[in-house]
């Protein structure tokens, strides 16, 4: 604690603003990268998020996109591994990520198998289209969950629906699954969150953060060495790492080409990034780490698994103290969440 005070002090008195001093920038909400120059309009992210609040996506009527994603966990879902309903509630074999901030995601998925570009030949318009990365993960979504039998029969009929297609897609308000997919992302877009204890520290209000959480920075960027992958304004550098967390998936190896890549990337798997970290437990690609400070404690021991873990991953000789600091760091990146949900039209 000591240590954070003299270091205040000494860059108060060299002059130097606070946020020159550490390595963090605040969010920007400017740089959200809208298709289509410039946000849309509201109707298409209203359309959007009552589709994805609408149990009607999967065939047996029970489990909208918001099951798993659910606004007061930061849109995750509190379990290890997310069940699927349309699949006899089976567990899926990764852990639903927060959906805050995935606007600025380059990259979507823990092995991350969703970027820009990506083509597809819709089963009802049948004309090839590359979208940005998370239409594409929503039109996939929406494929997987077999809304092709199911969903666009049931709400092709429901009144406001038509409204809301007409309002989103003048002229004609077609009711298609790209239609969907790109109401869906809009929707998503507007998830951001940059109103944490940090975000205000950032801002320049010292007070925001605990003199614990304020330790915890100071080791994150320091002698714990998060930084090296937990960087920028989201907290993640995008990139795929293997921890030493046992695990039989083989993450990003499965989605890379050449042998050197598969070996390089074997369980390897995206930094996830860290906003809103205390509402999205349990953690990691599989939920294998219940708490924070279980997270905290596996990287002190530098992981489970030695064989393939990245170099950055090592012992890091933490006293106690210094891994609740860590955790009171962590705590600190939330935000307070909406409790309400959205219903769907005709429900
Ligand atoms: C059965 C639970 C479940 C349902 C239903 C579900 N998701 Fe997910 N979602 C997940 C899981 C699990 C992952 C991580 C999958 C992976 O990495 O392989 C995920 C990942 C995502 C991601 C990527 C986030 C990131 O940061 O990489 C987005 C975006 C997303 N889902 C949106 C949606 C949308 C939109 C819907 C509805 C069309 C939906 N999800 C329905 C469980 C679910
Ligand atoms: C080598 C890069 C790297 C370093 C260094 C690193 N992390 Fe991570 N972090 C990751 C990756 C990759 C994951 C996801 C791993 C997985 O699921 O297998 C992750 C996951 C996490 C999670 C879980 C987030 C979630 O949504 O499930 C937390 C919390 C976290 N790290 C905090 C830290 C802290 C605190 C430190 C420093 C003690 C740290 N990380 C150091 C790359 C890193």
């Amino acid at each position: 604690m000591w240590i954070s005070i003299v270091y205040s002090l000494v860059l108060f008195f060299l002059g130097v603003p606070w946020s020159q001093s550490q390595p963090f920038e605040p969010l920007d909400r400017n740089t959200i990268q809208w298709p289509d120059q410039g946000p849309p309009k509201q109707a298409l992210i209203d359309l959007g998020r009552h589709l994805f609040f609408d149990p009607r996506l999967v065939e047996n009527e029970q489990q909208s996109c918001a099951s798993c994603h659910q606004p007061p966990l930061a849109y995750s879902d509190g379990v290890a591994l997310s069940v699927q309903a349309h699949k006899g509630w089976q567990p899926t074999k990764r852990n639903a990520p927060s959906l805050y901030n995935v606007a600025w995601a380059p990259v979507l998925h823990w092995d991350g198998r969703i970027s820009d570009g990506q083509c597809f030949v819709p089963e009802d318009t049948k004309q090839t289209v590359c979208l940005p990365a998370l239409e594409s993960q929503a039109f996939e979504s929406m494929r997987s969950r077999q809304v092709y039998t199911g969903f666009l029969p049931k709400i092709k009929p429901v009144k406001a629906y038509q409204t809301m297609f007409q309002q989103a897609f003048p002229p004609g308000g077609e009711i298609t699954h790209v239609h969907m997919a790109r109401a869906m992302a809009a929707f998503e877009r507007t998830l951001v969150s940059d109103r944490s204890p940090f975000d205000r520290y950032l801002q320049g209000d010292r007070s925001a953060l605990s003199l614990a959480a304020q330790r915890g920075l100071e080791l994150f960027s320091g002698k714990a060495g998060c930084i090296a992958c937990h960087s920028g304004p989201l907290l993640t550098d995008w990139g795929f790492h293997h921890l030493g967390l046992p695990s039989e998936d083989p993450g990003r190896g499965e989605q890379v080409h050449t042998a050197a890549e598969k070996q390089r990337y074997h369980q390897a798997f995206r930094t996830p990034p860290l906003r809103n970290v205390g509402l999205t437990a349990p953690y990691m690609h599989d939920g294998s780490l219940g708490s924070l400070e279980a997270v905290v404690a596996f990287y002190d021991r530098g992981g489970d698994d030695a064989a393939h873990r990245s170099p950055l991953i090592h012992p890091l000789g933490l006293t106690l103290p210094e891994q609740q600091a860590l955790v009171a760091f962590l705590e600190s990146l939330s935000e307070a969440m909406p409790t309400e949900s959205t219903a769907s039209p005709g429900r």
